[in-house]
């Protein structure tokens, strides 16, 4: 697994992944004009930040087998990065999500900008909770958030100290 800068391709994963099974913690499927909207944000945000966006991809090849990224979110009064990923029905439950990650823990410590990676997931969705538990976060509490805009999600806030990651993940094909 590797993870490399958000690219062209990232459009047709984003519309594969877009079904109700995959985005029922998510707000549920999004129309094609969100998609593209998100598709150009993530190729912006890839390009200028501050944070990235990645596919995920696997060795072999095969094109990209999901997202993951971070970015800033004001939260307790300070700057944070947030990460939150996804990965397509076929390769689920094979720990890609959780080596993501990691990966994606490292790139934001080499970033250097700020000290605690947060993650979110909805209180519902015992997978990515326990990404989040594999990957090294701690448990800071349940929390309110609104996602996608104008809906109530009840989360999980994870949270990651940078300055303990080095040498946690691997960007090497494997
Ligand atoms: C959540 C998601 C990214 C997981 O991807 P994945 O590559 O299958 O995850 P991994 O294989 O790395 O690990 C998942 C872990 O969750 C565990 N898990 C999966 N389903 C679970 C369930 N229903 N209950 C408890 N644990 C579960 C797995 O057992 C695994 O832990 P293990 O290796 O100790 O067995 C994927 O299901 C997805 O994209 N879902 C839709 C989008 C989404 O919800 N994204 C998260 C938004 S916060």
């Amino acid at each position: 697994m590797r993870i490399v800068p958000w690219h062209e391709g990232g459009l047709d994963l984003l519309r594969r992944t877009n079904a109700p099974e995959m985005m029922v913690h998510l707000g549920g499927p999004e129309s094609e004009e969100k998609l593209l909207d998100r598709h150009r944000r993530y190729l912006l945000l890839e390009a200028a930040g501050p944070g990235r966006m990645f596919l995920v991809e696997l060795a072999g090849g095969g094109g990209p087998a999901g997202t993951i990224g971070y970015w800033e979110r004001e939260w307790g009064g300070a700057t944070v990065w947030e990460t939150g990923w996804s990965v397509a029905p076929e390769f689920q439950g094979r720990g890609v999500a959780t080596a993501a990650a990691l990966a994606v823990a490292e790139a934001a410590a080499r970033d250097g900008r700020h000290r605690f990676l947060h993650a979110f997931p909805s209180v519902e969705n015992p997978a990515s909770n326990a990404i989040c538990r594999k990957a090294g976060f701690t448990l800071v509490g349940p929390c309110d958030l609104e996602y996608p805009k104008g809906r109530a999600l009840r989360c999980h806030d994870w949270r990651l100290d940078l300055g303990d990651v080095t040498g946690l993940g691997s960007n090497d094909p494997a």
